[in-house]
């Protein structure tokens, strides 16, 4: 569910028309809906109610201030993987004692910037990584609160970039890794250990993976539980998946009412990382026809935004749907709605059905709050593109659109 509808012959984000938006803000442009992240972080949230938990938004699916600050209003915590995230966490007014740390490669400096800010726990995935923690908070003179991930090796059914949780990933330490880095970590001093994490990919459209590595991990907290090791923590990640086209994911209330039916009783908080099912689907890309093109075999679509904007596509074949800000009622054809970078692989939809369309036109690219802007890049040197947050009838500049001199400003 979002806020992007058409009313009166046009695409509205909220109470704006999204024709007014590009035409003051100019194109490409992100336009995200405050409504819509409000409800969705709502209904993820309380499909936990009945559990002890702590729904920490992934900063890295949109990692845009505004949108960091609309959800720390309501309460959410975060989910980290960089120096750079947990800055912009702490900028965005977020309690360090609700950040997560994830990630396979932190850095020392980066360590030492997370026990500095004081955040919840750091989600461990090896035995040096281990050491290193306990040794740098050791030098701190603090203990560093630790989960240690695991990898469960469980087949999220996903696209294979985004799975995460089998034993060929390089994510988090295997059952036996684990249990050998808990029973170091119980010695080690600098740091605790107070949970299990477990995150195992991306965009799942069913409950039966995280059931299953849900299973393998309670099994593991009996063993914890033998070695004397009392977690506080239990760590499920994020990966719940949305709808782009035809998927059917589970809505966060049966993915709670399921989790809640296993853990009920268990004296553990649960924490959840969701990204993507909090801002994939309050997030358009709006973009401008620039020219149309038929060759003998293909109706090309030339947008201005491209690849560098949306990366999605290209990276993983991901459909968008894409239709028109202002529907002008023309017949259907088969195109491709291609970028101006100098690649093939610079599309945002292949061989899909759209109405002509003309340049100056406008289409809307849905589904692109999340993984959309925090992947863009500056490549052909193409300024980075705007991103609105819209809230009923305001519009906040969430990022101005980058300048030329932005672009070559750290450069001599
Ligand atoms: N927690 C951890 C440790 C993660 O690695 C991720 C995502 C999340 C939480 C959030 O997962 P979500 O709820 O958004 O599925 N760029 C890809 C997605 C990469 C996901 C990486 N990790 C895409 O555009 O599909």
């Amino acid at each position: 569910m979002h806020f992007f509808n058409y009313e009166n012959g046009e695409l509205k984000a909220e109470g704006v028309r999204v024709a007014d938006l590009a035409r003051e803000y100019g194109t490409p442009l992100y336009v995200y809906s405050a409504a819509t992240l409000r409800r969705h972080f709502k209904a993820y949230d309380s499909a936990f109610a009945g559990l002890d938990h702590m729904t920490c938004y992934s900063v890295k699916a949109n990692s845009n201030l505004s949108v960091l600050r609309l959800l720390a209003e309501m309460g959410a915590g975060m989910d980290i993987v960089s120096g750079g995230e947990l800055y912009r966490a702490l900028a965005a007014g977020v309690d360090p004692g609700r950040i997560v740390y994830s990630g396979v490669g932190k850095r020392p400096e980066e360590i030492r910037a997370a026990l500095e800010a004081g955040i919840l726990m750091f989600n461990v995935e090896s035995m040096q990584e281990l050491e290193r923690i306990g040794e740098i908070a050791s030098e701190l003179g603090t203990t560093a609160r630790i989960s240690l991930r695991i990898n469960p090796d469980v087949d999220p059914r996903t696209h294979p970039y985004i799975s995460t949780g089998m034993k060929t990933n390089k994510f988090g330490l295997d059952m036996d890794a684990s249990l050998a880095a808990y029973q170091r970590a119980k010695d080690l001093p600098g740091v605790e250990p107070v949970g299990i994490d477990c995150h195992i990919g991306s965009q799942l459209t069913s409950v039966e993976p995280f059931l299953e590595a849900l299973d393998k991990i309670l099994a593991f907290h009996d063993k914890l539980c033998d070695m004397g090791i009392n977690i506080q923590y239990l760590d499920l990640g994020g990966g719940l998946g949305i709808t782009y086209n035809e998927e059917e994911p589970p809505h966060p209330a049966e993915f709670g009412q399921a989790l809640t039916e296993r853990l009920g009783g268990l004296p553990l908080r649960l924490i959840l990382e969701p990204g993507r099912s909090i801002a994939g689907n309050a997030g358009i890309l709006v973009t401008e026809v620039v020219y149309t093109k038929d060759t003998p075999s293909k109706h090309f679509v030339i947008v201005d935004a491209a690849m560098n904007d949306l990366i999605r596509p290209s990276l993983y074949g991901s459909y968008h749907r894409i239709a028109e800000v202002v529907p002008a009622g023309r017949e259907d054809l088969t195109v491709d709605v291609v970028g101006p970078i100098c690649e093939s692989g610079d599309f945002l939809a292949r061989d899909r059905a759209l109405p002509r369309v003309e340049s100056g036109e406008l289409l809307a690219c849905f589904s692109a709050g999340a993984y959309g802007f925090s992947m863009s890049s500056n490549y052909n040197t193409r300024p980075r593109a705007c991103e609105l947050l819209v809230d009923g009838e305001n519009v906040t500049v969430a990022r101005r659109r980058e300048t030329y001199d932005d672009l070559i400003a750290a450069e001599r």
